[in-house]
């Protein structure tokens, strides 16, 4: 048997007979930037978050950039960033000229809150909470860090479309929620594609003049902004896949708990699930020893697995400047060597699941012996 780690091409063939007539319509009304598609999805999004307001991106990179700079987060300000994410969280606070600062993760592998305050200097302006992996920081220690020191909540969502933290969705409880519609993610587009959503009127105007040049209206620019916003073809793509992400995401928590009951049998580390409606596992992630030798042995029996992430965001070249940091994320750290994340999409059958957990039982045998 062969498993991918994710299957884009078995989910297109459900859905094509409704993806290429929204395809078409952009084509035929040849309106390819904004437009009626964009505004759509981004009614429909801001519903779907409980949010008062949502604007449509180029990417989940862009978003977390603009909301930063929406909230007035620039050149010589900090923002609190944990070390186990995708680096793209960290590049975002840089690309506004700020810096990220560094946090080390609990058990849960989401940032660790507790260990904030003691990272909070004169320069902090704001967190970002990573809900990594499609689980929601627990977010009630967050916010009061921020309320006692007055800084502004950004939520990088990218990886939890739809996961929910106390009745609300991933996205909707800081002052911004940002999402990445990458296509592997839960809700992905065709393409890059990304949103800001909010309550605050005053930070989503920001964003939408941040997003397309500045423009107040055409060819008057109030300030100096990007060209960064959802082409209309990923947003009619969008349209279809967002009447699918709960139940998409449904399947995946079956997935998961299939997995939960097989690699606990199997003595292998289950991740910790907080809630059962905070999880929408965008990556099933356990830990193994010899992770790059069970790699290839899971690789040979035709079952395909990430890891994520393999290098920290303070031991990579491109943050040099933090290199000095080795050794104060021993947890994120430590776990970089033994992070696994074994297939998971929507579409996996239960079959595949059981051959996944086989074959790396099978897969960490020679290990235990050697
Ligand atoms: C946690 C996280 N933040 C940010 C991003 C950046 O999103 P994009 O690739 O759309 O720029 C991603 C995904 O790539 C992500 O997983």
């Amino acid at each position: 048997m062969n498993v991918p780690f994710v299957d884009l091409k078995t989910q297109y063939a459900s859905i094509k007979s409704e993806i290429l007539p929204a395809i078409d319509d952009v084509l035929e009304s040849a309106r390819f930037i904004m437009g009626p598609q964009v505004d759509r999805f981004e009614s429909e999004f801001a519903r779907y978050n409980g949010t008062r307001y949502c604007a449509g991106v180029e990417s989940g990179t862009s978003a977390l950039k603009i909301a930063l700079e929406a909230l007035g987060i620039g050149a010589g300000d900090e923002v609190i960033v944990p070390a186990n994410t995708y680096i793209a969280s960290a590049l975002a606070v840089s690309a506004t000229g700020a810096a990220p600062v560094l946090v080390d993760m609990g058990d849960d592998y989401l940032i660790d809150a507790g260990a904030i305050e003691a990272a909070i200097t004169p320069r902090t302006k704001a967190l970002m909470p990573v809900h990594l992996y499609g689980q929601v920081v627990p977010m009630q220690p967050i916010l009061e860090v921020a309320r006692r020191h007055g800084l502004r909540v950004v939520e990088d969502a990218c990886q939890s479309h739809g996961a929910r933290w106390n009745g609300k969705r991933a996205g909707s409880i800081g002052d911004a929620g940002c999402f990445s519609f990458y296509p592997g993610k839960n809700l992905g587009c065709y393409g890059d594609g990304g949103a800001i959503v909010t309550n605050d009127a005053a930070v989503d105007e920001r964003v939408r003049l941040l997003r397309d040049f500045g423009q107040m209206k055409k060819y008057e620019h109030a300030i100096k902004g990007d060209n960064s916003r959802l082409d209309s073809i990923q947003a009619a793509v969008l349209n279809v896949k967002l009447q699918r992400l709960d139940a998409w995401n449904e399947a995946r928590l079956a997935h998961a708990r299939l997995y939960d009951e097989a690699l606990a049998a199997a003595g292998f580390p289950v991740p910790k699930r907080i809630s059962d409606e905070g999880h929408v596992y965008h990556l099933y992630v356990t830990q193994v020893d010899g992770r790059d030798d069970v790699r290839a042995r899971l690789s040979e029996r035709g079952v395909e697995s990430g890891i994520h992430y393999p290098i920290p965001i303070h031991l990579q070249p491109a943050y040099a400047e933090l290199a000095s940091l080795k050794g104060r994320f021993p947890k994120t750290e430590g776990a970089a060597h033994r992070l696994l994340s074994l297939p998971m999409f929507p579409e996996m059958t239960a079959a595949q699941v059981e051959y996944v957990v086989d074959a790396l039982r099978a897969a960490v045998r020679p290990m235990q012996h050697a």
